[in-house]
């Protein structure tokens, strides 16, 4: 049997499609570079025929990455399988994800199939994805609940038909590690074709379980492990990529040794991405990548952790990659050492991009004492490619806001379109509100605040405040992020950033050079509770 574990990473599709954690095609893409950087052996980009936009997805990671493996999910039809494949086309190294239920909870009440039509049709699929891609892999959904003698009649059966990976779903997270253990034993016992493929596990994190469950399957024999980061996915989540791998590396006498492609100093900078990305704080006690993972508050673990690191720390903050978060630089920094330090925190910038960061740096030095790596990073990640014609876009050039808790707040706005400005004023029921409003006056293009999220990015009282928002109109939903240290410039500039890609998509989809009305006002939308 193999000596390495191959990590498949599914944060880019298990991940993605849960709540909170969607991702735009440019957020995708950073993502994915990160995750080749990372060393995962396989990237599941997407679910091809889900969307137009998981299909593009899909085909522009498969241009990017050269690493990885890039796979594609589908479910086993042939439409599925023919998106799948022509979206990972331009892939070095393609595979198409198959799946098919095969509990009968899932045969009888979800696909109303037999258990023979169920085997027919995964043969079939099976079959019709090898002719368009030479790596297939088959996911037996609900595996840990199907019927055990069915189950390996179907594993034999697929990888006769041609499947080079056979994965066991714990889809609904119900297994307890000794039986997902069981599963994977029983499943190389009883399968005599098994050496022909490579056994995979993914498991649900509904009991808290996952990892644990994840780590059985390895222990039995499956040698990929389906995984996210921060354990992001469906429900409850997958199982944590960084906790599966640091399993496998600091308890290396207990697996024996196995081997793994991760480079786990990637581990908190991946982790970080993700959360700048999505906006979704990591809990300060997660596991390897948590604010406190490596924190030792108490006096005793303290003094013991001086006498000899061992006595408290069964890893070291530098095997992740942990990111210092004190101050690095300051508004003596010249532009070389903050290039440098960018590139160090893993950003890849041209010359205009590093101008532009270091001129926001200088400007954010001047408003605040410490710039730590997280600002730094918030900056960077802040940085997007504008959309459309640059004449077109909207741009910031003054506001004043007038607030008090016995008036009513006020905001006077001016924005910039190439070489004209507009002025509007507003009233709201905050100053956050009249801001926004006197935008969407200034653009005469009515569109509705979905959601709006404001965070610190660090603890300090000078913290810059980064603002993300949901807009959307007739044509779609656009999302908008921006930092500052005043928050109401953050959240003028975040609505700016979704506005400029709404106006150049509206004219797009409109063929008019200024954006049509809408019937909806913004009196509609979250700000004003309706
Ligand atoms: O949880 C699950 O069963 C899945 C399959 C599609 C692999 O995500
Ligand atoms: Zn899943």
């Amino acid at each position: 049997m193999k000596n390495t574990v191959e990590f498949f990473d599914t944060t880019l599709r298990d991940g993605e499609q849960s709540p909170g954690y969607s991702m735009n095609l440019d957020e995708k893409i950073r993502m994915a570079r990160q995750l080749e950087a990372l060393g995962v052996d396989i990237i599941e980009a997407g679910f091809s025929i889900a969307s137009k936009g998981d299909f593009e997805s899909v085909v522009a990671i498969a241009r990017e990455i050269k690493q990885s493996k890039v796979a594609s999910l589908a479910r086993a039809l042939r439409k599925d399988i023919d998106a799948a494949a022509e979206s990972i086309r331009a892939a070095a190294r393609p595979r198409i994800h198959l799946f098919l239920a095969t509990s009968d909870l899932h045969l009888r009440y979800k696909l109303k199939m037999s258990r023979e039509a169920a085997l027919k049709q995964a043969v079939a699929m099976t079959k019709y994805a090898r002719s368009k891609c030479e790596e297939v892999e088959f996911s037996a959904e609900d595996a840990f609940r199907t019927d055990r003698d069915y189950l390996c009649r179907v594993v034999e059966a697929v990888i006769k038909a041609g499947a080079t990976v056979v994965n066991l779903p714990d889809t609904v997270g119900y297994a307890m590690p000794k039986e997902l253990g069981r599963m994977i034993a029983d499943i190389r016992r009883r399968v005599p074709n098994i050496d022909q493929a490579t056994l995979s596990v993914h498991c649900h994190d509904d009991l808290g379980m996952a990892v644990s469950n994840t780590l059985a399957g390895v222990e039995n024999g499956a040698r990929q492990v389906e995984c996210t980061i921060c354990g992001i996915g469906e429900r409850a989540g997958n199982a944590a990529l960084e906790e599966i791998v640091m399993g496998l590396r600091t308890r290396r006498d207990y697996y024996k040794n196995l081997q793994y492609n991760i480079r786990t100093e990637e581990i908190s900078k991946t982790a970080h991405l993700l959360s700048s990305i999505t906006g979704q704080k990591i809990a300060l006690n997660k596991s390897i990548v948590g604010q406190n993972a490596f924190a030792h508050e108490s006096g005793i673990h303290q003094h013991g952790v001086m006498a000899n690191a061992a006595t408290y720390e069964i890893m070291t903050p530098e095997s992740v990659g942990a990111i210092a978060t004190e101050m690095v630089l300051g508004k003596h920094s010249g532009r070389h050492a903050f290039a440098a330090r960018m590139n160090e925190l893993g950003y890849q910038l041209d010359e205009p991009r590093i101008d532009l960061l270091f001129s926001e740096f200088k400007s954010l030095c001047d408003r605040k004492k410490s710039v730590t790596d997280r600002d730094l990073m918030a900056l960077a990640e802040n940085l997007t490619t504008p959309s459309g014609n640059p004449d077109e876009q909207w741009q910031l050039d003054s506001f004043v806001v007038n607030s008090g808790n016995r008036m009513t707040s006020s905001a006077v706005v001016t924005l910039q379109q190439g070489k004209r400005k507009w002025t509007e004023v507003s009233i709201g029921t905050g100053p956050v509100y009249a801001a926004i409003r006197s935008v969407e006056k200034i653009i005469k293009h009515p569109f509705s605040l979905d959601d709006y999220q404001l965070q610190a990015v660090t603890e300090h009282r000078d913290a810059l405040g980064e603002v993300r928002v949901k807009l959307s109109d007739q044509t779609g939903t656009y999302r908008g992020r921006a930092v500052s240290t005043d928050v109401i410039e953050a959240s003028i500039l975040a609505c700016l950033n979704a506005v400029n890609s709404m106006l150049s998509n509206s004219n797009q989809a409109l063929g008019t050079g200024s954006a049509a009305a809408a019937q909806h006002t913004f009196e509609n939308d979250m700000l004003t509770g309706h």
